[in-house]
Order: C-alpha cells, then structure tokens, then sequence
C-alpha cells in the first residue's frame, strides 16, 4: 500500500516528503480554507515538493458537469505531470469524470461512501476512489468494510484499473487495516504519520542504547 498526506499545509508536506515515506498528496476544499490561501498557488507549491499525484479538487461552488470540466482542465493545466482533478460523486460528477478521463486528465471522485459509488465511478473513467471510512466510523458504520468490499470487488474485474484511495483516516489502526484490507494507497493526516512512526518501546530502546554507550563511552 502507498501512503499519501492529507493536508494542504506546505510545511507538513515538505516534513513527510523528507522522511521518504509519501508518494502522493490529497487536498479537499476544507483542507484548503483551512490554509487561507490561493488554490492553485497552493496546489503548484505542493506539486514542486511531491513528485506524484496530487489531487486538487473542483470548487465546492461547482456542481454542474461543464463547470467541473472546465475547473478540471485548469487543475490539470497547473501540473500535468501531477495534478489529479478530484471530483465529488455525483452525476454532474460522473459526467465530468467521464469527459476528463477521455481527455486522458486523471481523476479521484471522492466522497464515496458505498461500494456501488464506487462501481460507478470506475466504470466512469475514474482513475481514482476515495472511501471516506473515518466518517462511516464517525456514525457507527464499519469504514474498514466498505474499503474491503471495494477492494473485493475490483479484485472481481480484471478491466477495472480504478485504484482506492482509502480516505477520512483517523488513527494508525486505519492504516493498518487499509493495508490488510488490499487498498492501494491510504492517504494519512499528518498528525497520524507521526502517531505511526512512534512507539513507547521503540523509544524507551533508543534511550537504554544511549544510556549504556554513554556510561562506557561518554558523550
Ligand atoms: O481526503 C478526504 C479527507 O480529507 C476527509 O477527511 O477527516 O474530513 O473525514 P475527514
């Protein structure tokens, strides 16, 4: 399983992408706001420090398929050798994937929370899924299950080369059961890639190392 960053925060982009453990970045237009500044800046800033898809997603203001289509173009003019147009499902959406797909511009349709949005997403043309398991979690409903049946699925259809991006991450456990549930990618806020990296013996071992070398060697 890949792993890509969730944030729109240059900083914590740059942070992970030091650590060599992220291969791609998801914005949304929360994520965006949350910035407070211009998108496409954004998006090229982001672009310039990840070397791979980062998905930058239509106006929140955008529900019709020719306006999606004509952000789309202008998302993937800003990069196109990252950018991935992301597009909320819906039917103005799936039209709008269908027509970027044909002009070979990548998509993520996201906000998928059934295995049949998903389904039809694929057979739209998306080049991406994004499960929003976090907030099936967040109402008492099995994320990790809709991840699972998608993954099954696609796994059914050999002409399905939609890939699932799992989303809406909360916690390490997420991550894990991403993997073991066959998602291609899960894209992670940066606060749970430091959740992930940590563990109080890994850390207590570092210690004890110090501790004795030091007591032999000194500093
Ligand atoms: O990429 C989608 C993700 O940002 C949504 O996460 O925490 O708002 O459910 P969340």
């Amino acid at each position: 399983m890949k792993l890509f960053i969730d944030t729109a925060n240059v900083e914590e982009i740059r942070t992970a992408s030091e650590m060599g453990v992220i291969a791609g970045v998801t914005t949304n237009p929360s994520l965006i706001a949350k910035e407070g500044r211009d998108y496409a800046t954004v998006l090229k800033e982001i672009a310039a420090i990840v070397d791979g898809p980062i998905s930058g997603e239509v106006k929140a203001t955008t529900t019709d398929a020719a306006g999606m289509i004509a952000e789309g173009e202008a998302i993937y003019a800003l990069d196109p050798a990252h950018m991935v147009v992301k597009i909320p499902m819906t039917a103005e959406g799936l039209k709008a994937i269908k027509a970027l797909s044909a002009k070979g511009i990548p998509t993520n349709c996201t906000l998928i929370f059934t295995a049949n949005q998903a389904l039809l997403a694929a057979r739209a043309g998306a080049t991406y899924v994004s499960p929003f398991l976090g907030r099936l979690d967040d109402i008492s409903q099995p994320g990790i299950e809709l991840v699972q049946n998608i993954h099954d699925i696609f796994l059914n259809y050999p002409d399905i080369t939609t890939q699932i991006i799992a989303a809406s991450v909360r916690n390490p456990i997420h991550v894990t059961d991403c993997a073991l549930a066959g998602a291609d990618i899960a894209t992670v806020p940066y606060k749970v890639i430091e959740q992930m990296l940590h563990h109080p013996l890994t850390d207590a071992g570092i210690e004890k190392f110090k501790a004795d070398y030091v007591k032999v060697f000194g500093e």
